[in-house]
């Protein structure tokens, strides 16, 4: 049991903040023109997002189990079929395919860490250009299929040989350092003459750009940034106390990580509209080619590039723990592993999915699946069709499955009648049609 609202506030948002808001965030906005995507982006956290927070922590509160078992009970209180409880199959499968390239991407930040410590004790050459240095990292096989698997093993050290506790203190102290740094970021971008430009880019929509990609990659990006349609989230609630306010709770976890990702998209485009780099040239090295440029002019640059890309793994460890967690509690529920095999066994096979996103950028930088690169292909069925799918199945379980009495009990108690009468009609209804609406968009129905 979470001791506190803060505690479940914190292991939430250690899931919720990660390389979702500093890495995809910027460079997804990047590839769809600033803007209309940043509002429809918006606009998905708030009508499917928030609602479907809502969902997954009273399932795991009222269940008290891991996933698969709360759903299968609920249903099972609810007379209704068993098979909701595949929503947790669903999600373990999405989790574990988005790993293997988290830990990817990881992995580059801790190469930049180490980069910008080496320059620091003064055995490594400086970034000079950002661009060749990134090249250079895609280029070499040996260096990412390492990082990556140092990260991994990072992940697995927590979820498998539990060290929690000091994770759970280093978390509540580094978190809020990142945010400090993200904030003296923004000034910087502030200082640099072109914080309106980017605002511009960020927030005045060019309706003409809008397309259907644009709600799929938009509604995907909903998701994967709070954590949601792979019970992650749902797993953390089954440890929040009874008297605790969801809807409160939820708004605050949701609110954070919006909160990151704005801060970290007004602090990254200033730099590259003002080291001209077209902020509409995307790709998911953006982080990686402008940041540096800015860490090259700033006081004490290079320690703060060192920490900036040190924090942001710190970030992606956090939220990596929760993409592992269910794959291998599942593990330990289904076989007589122990804990720490299950997770060694999990982090070996993402690993091994992982070099498909490696070798995406060398060895197999022709290789097409549907049209895109292993690593995007992995992101974009696992983002965009299975978080979404699993988001859909928990409105409906939420909403229609489980009585109104139930989830009266779970959230009513703590919000005016209006506001739980509305979170029910909008779970029920406007949440499924809306993703059902994108999706089909995906399939061609629309
Ligand atoms: N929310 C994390 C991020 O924005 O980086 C990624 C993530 C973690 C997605 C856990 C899904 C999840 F269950």
């Amino acid at each position: 049991m979470w001791s506190s609202r803060i505690a479940f506030i914190a292991a939430a948002t250690g899931s919720a903040v990660g390389l979702g808001n500093i890495w995809r965030f910027p460079y997804i906005t990047s590839e769809n023109g600033g803007g209309a995507f940043v509002l429809i982006y918006l606009a998905c956290i708030a009508l499917v997002g928030l609602p479907i927070m809502f969902a997954e922590i009273l399932i795991g509160r009222r269940g008290r189990m891991s996933p698969i078992n709360s759903l299968r009970e609920l249903s099972t209180a609810s007379n209704a079929n068993r098979s909701w409880a595949l929503i947790g199959v669903l999600g373990i499968i999405a989790g574990f395919m988005i790993l293997s390239f988290y830990s990817v991407v990881a992995g580059w930040t801790l190469h930049y860490a180490f980069l910008y410590f080496k320059e620091w004790i003064g055995v490594g050459a400086s970034i000079s250009d950002p661009g060749a240095t990134f090249s250079a990292l895609l280029g070499d096989v040996g260096e990412l299929t390492f990082w990556h698997g140092f990260f991994m093993l990072m992940t697995v050290g927590v979820v498998g040989f539990g060290v929690e506790k000091g994770l759970e203190r280093a978390v509540s102290l580094l978190m809020p350092v990142l945010l400090v740094l993200l904030l003296i970021l923004l000034g910087y971008g502030m200082n640099t003459g072109h914080f309106y430009d980017a605002v511009g880019f960020l927030f005045k929509p060019d309706w003409t750009q809008v397309d259907g990609a644009m709600f799929v990659t938009a509604l995907g990006q909903a998701f994967f940034t709070l954590s949601l349609g792979m019970c992650a989230i749902m797993t953390y609630g089954a440890y929040l106390p009874a008297n605790i306010s969801i809807p409160r709770t939820g708004a605050a976890v949701a609110g954070a990580d919006t909160f990151v990702a704005i801060i970290a998209g007004l602090a990254i485009f200033p730099i590259i509209i003002a080291n001209n780099i077209d902020p509409g040239s995307g790709g998911p090295g953006l982080i990686f080619t402008s940041l540096p440029l800015a860490f090259g002019q700033m006081p004490f640059g290079i320690f703060y590039g060192m920490l900036m890309f040190l924090l942001l793994a710190v970030a992606a460890w956090t939220s990596s723990i929760s993409l592992m967690e269910p794959a291998t509690a599942y593990l330990v529920e289904a076989t007589n592993l122990s804990r720490k095999k299950a997770a060694l066994i999990v982090a070996g096979l993402g690993w091994l999915l992982g070099l498909a996103s490696v070798f995406s950028f060398n060895l197999w930088s022709e290789v097409e699946i549907v049209g895109k690169s292993p690593m995007d292909a992995i992101d974009y069925v696992a983002t965009q069709i299975m978080l979404p799918v699993g988001g859909l199945l928990i409105a409906l379980f939420a909403g229609w499955v489980l009585s109104s009495k139930i989830t009266r009990e779970e959230l009513g108690e703590n919000m005016p009648g209006w506001a739980f009468s509305a979170w029910l009609w909008i779970t029920r209804v406007v949440t499924p049609a809306l993703i059902l609406v994108v999706l089909g968009g995906i399939l061609g129905i629309f």
